[in-house]
């Protein structure tokens, strides 16, 4: 048994313009007909787990509620955050909250805006590492990288334990692109998910260890916290005096007790549209359409449309995304650039 964590607080600017402030990525149904956040519930059907606490951005608090229910969730906690320190914080919220209100549960902390192909391949990790998390491991799960990736963190494979997983024998966040090659070639390194399971207390003592400000902070906002329903709004003032962190730079670059069990299960973390097009259903010319689509002499490419028909003509490689009020062209070797234009917009709104 566990406590699955949600953690659905991020922006996923670059989603823009699908993907907005009041309407963020992990809300959005991006593979399929459910939202990323009901997939990530539906994708714990078959482990028996305890009722979810979700844990978003106070201004989410409604679209939250009302995916839980439409899911068959009306059971999840939803703890509010008012402004984003990041997980570091916001794991620690659900932690000491759950310390609260069970018996020092193992969670498992996910993201909401993941894409898991293999749901059985998922379930397999997950058992494998919940004894490991019961006898106090902070278990990571890592992907075999194919590219220097710079956006996720790297777990170097330490000796094999009993379980069948591995001791971590160094974990490094989003190292530069050279480092990051260097490890790709060692073939020792694999990429941190973004998953955790651990017991409560376990990584409250880590954070107490590391980032003590961190666990202070959080302490006094869920001392202060206000429940309604189901929603908990923990206490405004303390959070927003916390450091931002992310449980990455705060607790697991720097515990000795991290673990790794490998998951092989066609993950994505959906972070750009080209990851969107890999993931994809295509056409056998690379194609990706979604909506009232005509194209002509086009090739893997994405085309995304909302409110209008759109045409392509001898184009290749390119990402197209209509919405009600704006339209992103871009190509497929640049879409981490989006983010630029969500940032340039912020500038001038
Ligand atoms: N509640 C809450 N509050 N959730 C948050 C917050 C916050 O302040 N900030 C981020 N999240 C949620 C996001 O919605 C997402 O589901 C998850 O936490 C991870 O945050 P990201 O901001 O997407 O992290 P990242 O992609 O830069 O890096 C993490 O994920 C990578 C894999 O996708 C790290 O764990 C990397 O090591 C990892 O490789
Ligand atoms: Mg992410």
């Amino acid at each position: 048994m566990f406590l699955p964590v949600v953690m659905a607080g991020g922006s996923g600017s670059r989603l823009w313009p699908l993907s907005r402030q009041l309407n963020p990525k992990q809300f959005l149904c991006l593979a399929g007909s459910e939202s990323m956040l009901q997939a990530t519930l539906r994708r714990l059907d078959g482990l028996s787990h305890e009722a979810p606490l979700l844990i978003c951005n106070e201004e989410h608090r409604f679209l939250a509620a009302e995916q839980l229910r439409q899911a068959g969730h009306e059971d999840a906690q939803i703890l509010l955050e008012p402004i984003g320190r990041n997980t570091a914080p916001a794991i620690a919220l659900a932690a000491l909250h759950a310390k609260a209100h069970g018996n020092d549960p193992v969670l498992l902390v996910l993201a909401a805006d993941h894409f898991i192909e293999n749901t059985e391949a998922f379930e397999g990790s997950i058992r494998q590492a919940l004894p490991m998390a019961e006898a106090g491991h902070l278990v990571t799960f890592g992907i075999v990288p194919d590219q220097p990736e710079t956006g996720y963190g790297y777990i170097q494979r330490g000796t094999m334990l009993e379980s069948g997983g591995y001791a971590v024998k160094q974990f490094v966040e989003k190292p530069d692109v050279e480092t990051a090659r260097g490890y790709l070639e060692s073939g020792e390194y694999f990429w941190n998910s973004g998953m955790f399971m651990f017991r409560a207390s376990r990584y409250l003592e880590e954070l107490e260890k590391f980032q003590p400000e961190i666990l202070k902070a959080c302490q006094g906002a869920l001392s202060n916290s206000e429940q309604d329903l189901h929603f908990i709004r923990v206490g405004a003032e303390e959070f927003t005096a916390c450091p931002g962190d992310s449980i990455d730079y705060a607790v697991m670059e720097k515990t000795s007790l991290a673990a790794m069990v490998a998951l092989d299960a066609g993950w994505s973390d959906i972070g750009s549209w080209s990851a969107l097009w890999d993931v994809s259903g295509k056409d056998d010319v690379g194609n990706a359409f979604i909506g009232d689509v005509v194209a002509e002499n086009t090739r893997n490419s994405l085309v995304h449309a909302e409110y209008r028909m759109i045409a392509t003509v001898g184009v290749e490689n390119l990402m197209i995304v209509e919405t009600k009020d704006a339209v992103l062209v871009a190509h497929k070797n640049d879409v981490q650039s989006v983010k630029k234009i969500v940032e340039k917009l912020k500038l001038d709104g």
